[in-house]
């Protein structure tokens, strides 16, 4: 039986066009990509626009709220001296409701001056032995360390470039964090971990404390976002905020892996490749190496 076979015919201006095509959707997809990342930068630009300007108003409204605040507490207080004996003892309650409030208030008030600060002010851009940090958030922390008779270990920390400051408390707020949150039944174990995944530094603070469902992992981050009561943890919900601004300031990003009961590890990366002049050629390594 004969084989058909099937024989096309093409010309010479069809070859020329079908080797045309390629070219043009290479080029037009070239265009797109090109319009695309100009895109993207601009929506960057006006979120780090949007950015400072939620700093700088968060960061006036704090501070102005200062004074009326003290004048609530010092006037409550002087109501108090002025009526003196007088004062029935149901109005002397109600004064003291009064200056609790104004209390809180003023914590949460420096809270949010300090979630502003770390938006907005000037950063320091050199090399940082993050060990160095470490060790300086240790010692802050040492008395709590003491209490709670925490085991504290540590990865191989890397040299990074960033702000000392900002880095130094970042270790204090997580690592504070781990020692307030822990389980009653087990002896506190934290461990400052480094990890290199896929080219990048992957830092963190791991412990084995009461741990946080999933469905929270990321409204913890957000400014006075608590999971429990005042009257069982003390603090305000900034520590996480602040941490987060600190992180993302350095070109990173931060994230929390966790199951409840079985402790937290709170995770972040610093950018390794950080544009600016003064850090270009800078590379970074783990200390020691
Ligand atoms: N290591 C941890 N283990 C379990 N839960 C945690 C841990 N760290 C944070 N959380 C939860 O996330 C919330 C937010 O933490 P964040 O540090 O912002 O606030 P805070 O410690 O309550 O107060 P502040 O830091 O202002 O003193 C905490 O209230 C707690 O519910
Ligand atoms: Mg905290």
């Amino acid at each position: 039986m004969a084989e058909s076979v099937n024989v096309l015919v093409v010309g010479k201006d069809q070859v020329d066009q079908m080797a045309i095509r390629p070219q043009r959707a290479h080029d037009e997809l070239e265009r797109r990509v090109r319009e695309r990342t100009a895109e993207l930068e601009r929506a960057n630009q006006e979120l780090r626009r949007r950015n400072a300007e939620l700093d700088e108003f968060a960061y006036v409204a704090s501070h102005d709220l200062q004074e009326p605040l003290r004048k609530l507490s010092a006037f409550s207080d002087l109501l108090a001296r002025d009526l003196g004996p007088e004062l029935p003892e149901q109005a002397r309650r109600d004064l003291e409701f009064i200056k609790d409030a104004a209390r809180r208030m003023q914590v949460l008030v420096q809270d949010l001056l300090a979630l502003s600060r770390a938006g907005k002010n000037a950063m320091k851009r050199e090399r940082v032995r993050l060990d160095a940090c470490a060790d300086r958030a240790m010692e802050m922390l040492s008395a709590r360390v003491e209490e709670a008779s925490a085991e504290i270990t540590r990865d191989e920390l890397p040299e990074v470039v960033g702000d000392p400051t900002m880095l130094t408390q970042l270790y204090q707020n997580l690592v504070g964090n781990s020692l307030k949150f822990v389980d009653p039944h087990r002896r506190p174990v934290i461990q400052l971990t480094a990890e290199r995944v896929r080219g990048e530094w992957v830092l963190g603070v791991k412990d084995n404390g009461i741990g946080i469902k999933p469905e929270y992992a990321q409204q913890v981050f957000a400014p006075f976002k608590r999971l429990h009561g005042r009257d069982e943890y003390e603090g305000t919900g900034i520590g996480l905020a602040i941490c987060r601004k600190t992180v993302e300031r350095h070109g990173g990003r931060i994230w929390v892996e966790s199951e409840p009961g079985r402790g937290a590890h709170f995770r972040f990366t610093l950018g390794d490749t950080m544009e600016t002049e003064s850090c270009e050629g800078i590379t970074i390594r783990p200390t020691g190496s």
